[in-house]
């Protein structure tokens, strides 16, 4: 019998693609650097590789170094967004940061001063710092409240921040600042910027492995009910939203080329991790720590784009 091609894989061929991917991720690690702005984040052992899927029932995967705990970084901007589209009515979010892939790189500061402080998305750095103030201008304890959702979104009450990474990115803080205060400056900024810094560094500072961020992202690829707890995160209409934006500003200046590659929504941290949602189908964590120019783990890009051909299935497709 000849397989169709939309035959979805069964778990053990799956299991084998897995595998396959660790073994070839090694010819990656002569290329790219592990990131070094964030001193704590210069001693990660560059060349190691994991990845991990959970399917829309809450199933797990994985292979490689996929219980091994990095720096989450930019992949928490997704977390942070979530607690903001809960809490926030949409005209309280979407007047404050735009919907539009930035094409610039993550931390620039060229756009937000011209574009008079309002960030053009909310996983640059400028957006992500203002959903930061959007929720401590709320939130008794912003800190917290961000960690105790990623716990519940991954089912899982052991993740938590790395003090080391929170207290290296403060004390190299410039950049983030100068966006920030910039933001102020504009009025666009409600509470106190080092407590939006401290919030924002924490928040990249959670530690975390494959699967547990698979995990903690798995409602996207399940219409937003979470399938580690049942519990429902987001409506249809926001899950397909924040697919949307994935898509489009996840990787930022090489959004384009990662769609064009892989075609799944997605979103990359510096600390070499990329989050990956087949929509209905499952969500994907890779992680390896080498990055290329635009911040983004090569080996791990790559065993994306490796999945999704071996699926055998893609929405684009
Ligand atoms: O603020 C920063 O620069 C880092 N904490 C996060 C940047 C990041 O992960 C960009 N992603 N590729």
């Amino acid at each position: 019998m000849i397989d169709s091609p939309s035959t979805p894989l069964s778990p053990g061929e799956l299991q084998g693609l897995l595998d396959t991917l660790v073994k070839e991720a090694p010819r990656c690690f002569g290329e790219g650097r592990v990131a070094s702005y964030i001193p704590a984040l210069a001693e990660v052992e560059p060349d190691q590789f994991g990845i991990a899927i959970c399917h829309a029932d809450g199933h797990v995967q994985y292979a490689g170094d996929a219980e091994t705990p990095f720096s989450i970084q930019s992949i928490s901007k997704v977390h942070a967004l979530v607690l903001a589209m809960q809490r926030l009515t949409p005209e309280e979010i979407w007047t404050r940061v735009g919907r539009e892939p930035s094409g610039q790189a993550f931390n620039s500061i060229v756009q937000l001063e011209v574009e008079n402080g309002i960030p053009r998305n909310p996983f640059i750095n400028a957006g992500a710092l203002m959903v930061t103030d959007m929720l401590t201008s709320r939130l008794v304890m912003p800190q917290h409240t961000l960690r105790e959702q990623v716990r519940r979104l991954a089912a899982d009450p052991t993740i938590d921040f790395d003090e080391r990474v929170a207290r290296s990115e403060m004390d190299h803080k410039a950049r983030n600042a100068a966006l920030a205060y910039l933001m102020q400056a504009y009025g666009n900024i409600q509470s106190d910027v080092e407590l939006v810094l401290d919030t924002y560094f924490h928040n990249c500072a959670l530690s975390m492995n494959c699967i547990q961020l698979a995990r903690s992202f798995a409602f996207l690829a399940n219409r937003g009910t979470n399938p580690n707890d049942g519990t429902q995160v987001f409506s249809e209409i926001q899950t397909r939203q924040m697919n949307a934006l994935l898509l489009t500003c996840g990787l930022y200046d090489a959004a384009g080329d990662f769609a064009w590659r892989v075609g799944l929504p997605g979103k990359s941290g510096v600390g070499g991790g990329i989050v990956a949602i087949l929509p209905r189908r499952m969500s994907i964590c890779v992680w390896s720590p080498r990055l290329d120019s635009y911040g983004n783990s090569i080996a791990g890009r790559h065993a994306l784009e490796g999945l999704v051909s071996g699926l055998r299935f893609t929405p684009m497709g």
